[in-house]
């Protein structure tokens, strides 16, 4: 264990840290004045953030266009290793003009301040509808991922960063837990299996259903909540937070769940931003990853489990995170309880289907999510967030 002191290996071998030094900080802070600067959109932020922590290793910047190529086009880095989704600076032709390869930019997060630094190795023009199409496979612009993508600048800017302080998250200090820590929590637990899970939408009953049949077979759960950039008609971070800390309080053995949250954006990929989602767990620290229906999809752009498809497409440990497949969740009510086809015979009429959509759409129409579908302290708690009287 001495290579790997905190578990796992990272992605590529080891946790990349693009945190500056102190020393590097003073030196950045006393030059970055007279260098170019771009500011930064949240998607871009979130993305130095996490290059610099670690949880896109072993990317130490933003990729070039060799990478970007193969990534689009292969889902693999150029050294070989598995990567599914670009993680790129696009700006506009005239920022791109003004400022030439081989210099030292200055990152802007969005309200102007000073958050980290560009090594500029390279500008290239890349085709938007290659990368919408193999990544997100569509062209249509009501896909969000595709309209972010069909949004930003024609030039992308790459090459190594820098993140000059980690701020403590300001809605969510304490459960601001980097992969650095997050393997060292891993290891103090004793954990030798831990599962990830990604989310983006409120508990609901499937959700706990599948994490803890994982639980049933792995040391530790790892909930890692996305609070990054999502879609405008998502439930916000606050909200789902709030929910999850209701049901961790109550309905989680305390001992073997641990809570962070991952700073990223959505990308509603489907598919190719499961692997991804997978990888970057990998980097904190998980053995095993959950993939239940239509991880990270949308509308219908994604068949219900081609996001555990996919995982076929690679060779065996390549990935070298396990993934937790799960089959549809419903309540069941001739068993009365939370089932998928594997584990109950009941009829379709027996079956109540629930969703992060359909939660979403209950709220809007202003109902509560019955008992099958949300935990009651869950349904309240998005209650009083909707302002809908119980
Ligand atoms: S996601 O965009 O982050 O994937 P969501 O928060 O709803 O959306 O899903 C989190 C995880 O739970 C994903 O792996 C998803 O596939 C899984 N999941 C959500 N609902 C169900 C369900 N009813 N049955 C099985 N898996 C589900």
């Amino acid at each position: 264990m001495s290579q790997h002191p905190n578990g796992i290996p990272a992605h590529g071998g080891h946790l990349i840290n693009r945190m500056a030094t102190p020393a590097e900080r003073k030196e950045f802070m006393d030059k970055a004045e007279s260098w170019p600067r771009i500011e930064l959109d949240k998607r871009a932020l979130s993305d130095l953030v996490m290059i610099a922590i670690g949880g896109f290793s072993p990317l130490n910047g933003f990729m070039e266009a060799a990478d970007y190529e193969t990534v689009v086009t292969d889902m693999h880095l150029q050294n070989g290793l598995p990567w599914s989704i670009p993680v790129t600076l696009s700006v506009s032709e005239e920022v791109a003009d003004s400022i030439k390869e081989g210099s030292w930019v200055r990152l802007d997060s969005p309200d102007g301040k000073f958050a980290g630094i560009l090594e500029l190795t390279q500008k290239y023009r890349y085709n938007k509808a290659h990368e919408a199409i193999n990544v997100y496979r569509t062209e249509e612009e009501k896909h969000p991922g595709v309209k972010v993508l069909y949004d930003a600048g024609q030039i992308n800017l790459a090459g190594p960063v820098w993140l000059l302080e980690r701020h403590p998250h300001p809605l969510f200090p304490k459960y601001q837990i980097d992969p650095a820590e997050s393997r060292k929590l891993f290891q103090e637990k004793g954990w030798k299996t831990v599962v990830g899970f990604q989310t983006r939408n409120p508990i609901h009953r499937a959700h706990e259903y599948i994490q803890k049949c994982a639980l049933e077979v792995v040391d530790g759960l790892f909930l890692h909540p996305l609070v990054g950039a999502t879609k405008s008609d998502d439930i916000p971070a606050d909200v789902r937070m709030r929910c999850y800390e209701i049901m961790l309080e109550k309905y989680f053995p305390q001992d073997r769940v641990i809570m962070a949250i991952n700073p990223s954006a959505m990308r509603y990929a489907g598919p190719r931003e499961a692997i991804f989602h997978a990888l970057v767990r990998k980097n904190y620290g998980c053995t095993h990853f959950i993939v239940g229906r239509d991880h990270a999809g949308v509308g219908d752009y994604y068949g219900t489990y081609d996001a555990q498809h996919i995982f076929d497409e690679f060779e065996p440990g390549e990935l070298d995170i396990t993934p937790m497949k799960f089959e549809h969740a419903f309540y069941c009510t001739r068993t009365l309880g939370m089932a998928t086809s594997k584990t109950s015979p009941s009829s379709k009429e027996e079956r109540i289907h629930l969703s992060g959509t359909k939660v979403r759409e209950m709220l809007r129409r202003g109902e509560l999510p019955p008992p099958e579908f949300s935990r009651p302290e869950v349904a309240a708690e998005l209650a009083k967030a909707m302002k809908i009287s119980s």
